[in-house]
């Protein structure tokens, strides 16, 4: 190390950031060194993601910080001496799944002196919870939130420093802080946030209060992120935002989402651009004109609907009708004929009744969704519906659940089939689980093809026959041009 990096680092640590992270990275890594030499041996780390694509992409800044600071990467995790759970609270049996696997956790630590346990994410920004495991969960190291999540490393150096408990939970923020390592989990594909937070209040929904306010990221950081994961081998991205049809309304110079799309398609490099999510009520005819005449968007739209029920959406605050719902659904189906739709419904919502059910199953049947995820409502402490009179009994739910579900796989499954006996174009992501012989690419409208391949063809592109579907994927061939 040089002496200006050492005098460098003898100084206090910058205010300005991302400058003052990495002031930390180096500080946390020296305290790691003494904690690798007592233990004679490199210590590992193991990020566990719960929840959606944001906490994933959260996960990839957490491990680039981690590598950073010197940990190396142990996928096992009973066997990593620094466990970071990443959680998400949108269900309740999100969290009980934390807690159970926490009570594990705490019975390895016993038995590994060098281990830490850090628990962020979107649970933590429930007061509750925090209490709880101020009060029964002693063991936890580190407990952040989703707001200062950029301030992992200089935690951590406060944890290793002061040898005890770190808790820092901050309400909301309107910072956003760019320029910070992470470590992709995939060389060739990348989740980007274009924002963070949402405005919207469902009725039903805990995010906007776990996640903050809604705020954009400046169209040139988003570019130049793009840009350089273009330059590093990235050529499909995944636009992140609880609402992306509403970026960059509050920049300081407004932006549409569909005019961020169209700059992002000049990016040379990416070939593929996903996003998620849409919310239907700001979906403008300006992004099906985009979707319908770009070469790189993915033939897929993921529009929640949540409810087919008029009455239901209003008390779910969801702003849309059942009719404006699927005359956009039209709209868009005449504009871009090959688009694959998917969407998320809630049954159960309080007050609902066989009649509004029925209209969900109606809307299931008039869009002819290609895949659905289907929840039971879950009630969320602190949210309007939570205190709606009206909940439905549990039997009724599942009743219903089930029978969404089945019309839904129906569906599903004959909307995969007229696909069968085309050629289409698929990136492949990885050496099939189950067998060594196949690859498994993802198509342009969100299906899987497991077809003859190797390792090599990790990150490419291949023209593939669709040979046989099996419900909701496909045996292909590889197609020799
Ligand atoms: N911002 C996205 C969704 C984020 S949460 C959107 O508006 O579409 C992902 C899904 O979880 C939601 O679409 C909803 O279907 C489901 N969800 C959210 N809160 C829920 C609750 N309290 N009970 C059951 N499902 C819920
Ligand atoms: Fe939740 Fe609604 Fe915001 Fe989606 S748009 S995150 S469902 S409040
Ligand atoms: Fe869960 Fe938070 Fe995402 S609550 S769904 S991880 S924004």
């Amino acid at each position: 190390m040089n002496e200006n990096r050492i005098n460098a680092f003898m100084d206090e640590a910058p205010v300005q950031e991302p400058e003052r992270q990495y002031y930390y990275i180096e500080k946390a890594g020296r305290y790691l060194d003494k904690m690798c030499e007592a233990a004679g041996r490199p210590l590992t780390f193991c990020v566990t993601t719960f929840g959606c694509q944001m906490n994933a992409r959260d996960s990839e800044k957490l491990t680039g910080i981690l590598e950073r600071i010197g940990y190396v990467e142990e996928p096992e995790e009973e066997k990593a001496d620094f466990v970071i759970y990443n959680t998400c609270t949108v269900r309740e049996n999100a969290n009980q799944r934390v807690y159970g696997r926490l009570g594990q956790l705490g019975r390895i630590k016993k038995k590994n002196p060098h281990m830490m346990i850090a628990l962020c994410g979107c649970m933590m920004q429930e007061p509750e919870v925090v209490e709880k495991l101020k009060k029964s969960y002693h063991f936890v190291d580190l407990i952040f939130g989703t707001h200062n999540i950029y301030k992992f490393a200089e935690l951590l150096a406060t944890r290793m420093e002061s040898g005890r408990t770190v808790i820092d939970i901050w309400k909301d923020t309107d910072k956003i802080v760019e320029d910070l390592p992470s470590e992709r989990k995939y060389p060739f594909k990348s989740g980007v946030n274009i924002m963070f937070g949402c405005n919207n209040f469902c009725s039903y929904c805990i995010v906007p209060y776990v996640r903050g306010r809604e705020r954009s990221r400046e169209p040139e950081a988003i570019i130049r992120e793009i840009e350089r994961l273009a330059a590093d081998g990235v050529t499909e991205v995944m636009l992140l935002g609880q609402n992306v049809n509403s970026y960059g309304k509050t920049l300081e110079h407004p932006v549409t989402f569909a005019q961020l799309l169209r700059r992002i398609e000049k990016i040379d490099g990416i070939e593929r651009i996903r996003f998620m999510t849409s919310h239907p009520k700001d979906l403008s005819d300006e992004l099906i004109e985009v979707m319908a005449e770009s070469e790189k968007i993915c033939r897929h739209l993921h529009l929640p609907v949540q409810s087919g029920s008029t009455r239901i959406l209003e008390k779910m605050n969801r702003r849309y009708t059942k009719e404006g719902y699927l005359d956009l659904v039209g709209r868009i189906k005449k504009a871009v004929p090959d688009i694959s739709l998917t969407t998320d419904i809630i049954v159960g919502f309080p007050g609902e009744t066989e009649e509004d059910f029925q209209e969900t199953l109606d809307v299931v049947r008039k869009v002819r969704y290609d895949s659905a995820f289907t929840f039971i409502y879950s009630k969320r402490t602190g949210t309007p519906a939570a205190v709606m009179e009206d909940q439905v009994p549990d039997e009724i739910v599942k009743d219903r659940f089930n029978r969404l579900l089945s019309e839904v796989q129906e569906i599903s499954a004959e909307r995969c089939a007229v696909h069968t006996g085309t050629v289409q174009t698929a990136l492949v992501e990885s050496v099939n689980d189950h067998d060594e012989s196949l690859v498994t690419g993802r198509l342009s409208n969100n299906l899987l093809v497991h077809f003859p391949g190797d390792a090599s063809m990790i990150g490419k592109f291949f023209r593939v026959y669709l040979k046989e579907c099996r419900g909701f994927y496909y045996i292909g061939t590889l197609q020799k041009e």
